[in-house]
């Protein structure tokens, strides 16, 4: 289970208010995508949730108990970033492996877990390689294995694929809805790419800039066709 609910939430940076009084719910199991032109607030948001970057106020709940005092580790929350963050030096193997180090899980079960994800988002014979050796999306699927062997309540993937060219975009927009229904978690998942995003959501949150317009809201799919002057 893992339902997300904002609850009068702000955010500023000094003077710069980034989000105002947000009251937001992100169903548990969904497929949801936040989407908004860039600097609209789609990181800051996310790393709310992630506990890297707390609200200035209000309360962040995960299963109706707040986590605003909940460290980002003990969360059960993985995020996946833009540009991978893997660690040039390691190993895929090492890559994926560090976080189960860290919390102390013993190796025979690091061991099966690794060979699970690797499998499963294909990256089995590659273990051995270093992340400078590998192309864009296979970078992509290792930063993807390293989150869900942590087997985490929520996935946050903020533009995870916006580095890849369009071909390879395609592919793995197919490959995470298929992910998405095999794990049936909570998936939170950000884009500038209203195409993407329609393409992938159960949900689709419109993020605008504040000082645009004070208007945030969810869109049903039918009403974001019709919100959408693109399509
Ligand atoms: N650490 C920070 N310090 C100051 N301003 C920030 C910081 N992080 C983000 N911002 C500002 O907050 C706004 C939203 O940023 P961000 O969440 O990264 O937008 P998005 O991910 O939608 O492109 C931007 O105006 C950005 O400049
Ligand atoms: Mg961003």
């Amino acid at each position: 289970m893992a339902r997300i609910e904002f609850r009068s939430v702000c955010k500023s940076f000094g003077e710069t208010k980034v989000i105002e009084d947000l009251d937001l719910v992100i169903e548990d199991g969904k497929f949801t995508v936040l989407v908004g032109a860039s600097g609209c607030g789609k990181t800051t948001l996310l790393r709310m949730i992630a506990g890297i970057g707390p609200a200035t106020s209000g309360e962040i709940l995960l299963d109706g108990k707040s986590i605003c005092n909940v460290p980002p580790g003990k969360r059960d929350i993985a995020m996946v970033f833009q540009n991978y963050a893997l660690y040039p030096t390691m190993t895929v193997r090492d890559n994926i492996e560090f976080g189960l180090k860290n919390n102390k899980v013993p190796k025979d079960e690091r061991d099966k877990l690794i060979a699970e994800v690797s499998e499963i988002v294909g990256l089995s014979a590659y273990l051995d390689r270093k992340p400078s050796t590998l192309s864009g999306g296979q970078r992509q699927r290792v930063a993807l294995a390293r989150a869900m062997v942590k087997k985490p309540k929520v996935f946050l993937m903020d533009e995870p694929l916006s580095n890849l060219d369009a071909k390879l975009r395609a592919a793995m927009r197919i490959e995470l809805i298929e992910l998405h229904k095999k794990l049936q978690t909570t998936f939170v998942y950000v884009t500038h790419d209203q195409v993407e995003a329609m393409a992938m959501a159960d949900t689709i949150i419109l993020m605008e800039k504040m000082e645009k317009t004070p208007f945030r809201g969810i869109f049903s799919f039918e009403e974001v066709m019709l919100h959408t002057p693109i399509l």
